[in-house]
């Protein structure tokens, strides 16, 4: 197994499915088209569900991509563990009514072991509790070992993200070795250990959001492979940051702040924060999303003061985020071109964001610790949140942010009154 760059390995991905008569689309743009049910696109598949529905007719049967993704449910996390990060880039390949189960698991065994040429002895995988012929393919036709093989139930093999397409997976995982796991971890629990990257999924059903399945007319399959995870193993790292693209947008951060990753914790938080929300936030405005104080303008914004705030904390004086934002863009151009057209508006969009934000900073930062020196209670009123948002433009997640670095909470529930 040899090092890849991030930028090979998802060529290399979208030729190899090209090679097996997939037709390549390039990314989706991050805002859902026509689908309510969701603020951001968070998996290859979403932008392709009225495809596995029959609802639209595809341009192929066939189809792969490398789809920009958002997840931000552990947006608190982020920075603080090196492990979580709200931009990611899916791999996948797609089969609508074309291909099942058998071509599937093959191409994903193939591409795994001829094109990255992962050892076979590292590779693990994990079928449906009852999926007795996706077993019997991964043991019986590819000749994967049983032992290197695991039954799972609903919570890791049955894949479906809100309301449509659905159905059990296999998930395929890379063995980092002993030093990452203790003795007696196994495939599924929650070690560094076993690192599960990919994910194929046998669409069979539909979910109407209520939990009512309906089975689909055509069998279908979505795959996805996190880009990242999978740079991660043929780069020999520990995690995102440290891979090769990633890693150059954090050291622009390290040069403009004059400190060093690994030195102290909470700067690394501060540096992972600020790198992460800067890849979401470069790819959101240039697919067109602005600022605002609701929906997925509102994620933006507080993506973008969060990583403003990390800046602070980094000892970082004035703007700098629509400085780092060139390196995304620079990372990123052969892949997403529309990121160089839209380079100017992206600058510009950042520093406008961040000039806002450090006018109304000082103030609610002061008031804030004022309030928290003279609270004699855990909890800030809701009334004194709701008045730091309303009057000095200071976020009410920062607010809950600040707050619980130091051990106490907001009382939402008032705060929410007085919003609504
Ligand atoms: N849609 C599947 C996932 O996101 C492949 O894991």
């Amino acid at each position: 197994m040899e090092w890849m760059g991030l930028n090979e390995i998802r060529e290399k991905y979208l030729s190899f499915f090209e090679s097996k008569g997939h037709l390549r689309l390039p990314s989706f743009s991050l805002v859902p088209q026509g689908d309510k049910s969701l603020l951001l696109i968070n998996a290859g598949m979403a932008p392709l569900k009225k495809y596995f529905t029959g609802e639209l007719t595809p341009p192929r049967k066939r189809v792969t991509t490398c789809q920009k993704c958002i997840r931000t449910p552990d947006i608190e996390r982020v920075g603080i563990t090196a492990r979580h990060g709200t931009y990611f880039e899916m791999l996948g390949n797609f089969s609508f009514g074309d291909y099942f189960k058998q071509e599937a698991t093959h191409w994903a065994w193939e591409f795994c072991t001829e094109v990255m040429k992962m050892p076979k002895d590292k590779l693990f995988v994990s079928v449906y509790l009852d999926d007795d012929e996706a077993y019997d393919i991964w043991t019986k036709d590819i000749g994967v070992a049983p032992d290197h093989m695991v039954r799972l139930g609903k919570e890791d093999n049955f894949w479906e993200h809100g309301a449509g397409p659905c159905g059990p997976c296999s998930e395929i995982y890379f063995d980092r070795g002993e030093k990452y796991g203790s003795p007696d971890c196994k495939v599924g629990c929650d070690c560094d250990r076993y690192v599960e990257f990919w994910n194929l999924v046998f669409t069979q059903f539909e979910n109407d959001g209520n939990g009512n399945y309906t089975r689909l007319k055509n069998c279908n399959i979505d795959t996805g492979m996190g880009l990242e995870r999978l740079a991660c193993i043929m780069q020999g790292v520990d995690n995102l940051f440290e891979v090769d693209t990633v890693q150059n947008i954090m050291k622009h951060v390290i040069d403009i702040a004059g400190v060093k990753y690994h030195d102290n914790e909470k700067n690394d938080v501060s540096l992972r924060v600020i790198t992460d929300h800067i890849r979401s936030t470069t790819f959101m405005i240039g697919d067109g999303v602005m600022p605002s104080n609701e929906g997925r303008g509102y994620v933006l914004r507080r993506l973008l003061r969060r990583a403003a705030r990390h800046g602070r904390l980094l000892g970082i004086k004035g703007t700098f985020l629509y400085k780092v934002c060139e390196t995304v863009i620079r990372e990123n151009a052969d892949a997403y071109p529309n990121l160089v057209e839209k380079h100017d508006l992206i600058v510009k969009v950042i520093k406008a964001e961040e000039e806002s934000f450090n006018k109304t900073i000082d103030t609610g930062l002061t008031v804030l610790e004022n309030l928290i020196a003279t609270s004699g209670s855990k909890q800030l009123s809701g009334a004194d949140a709701f008045k730091l948002q309303d009057t000095f433009g200071f976020p009410i997640d920062l607010t809950k942010e600040l707050l619980a670095e130091k051990g106490m909470t907001v009382d939402v529930a008032e705060y929410d009154r007085l919003y609504a």
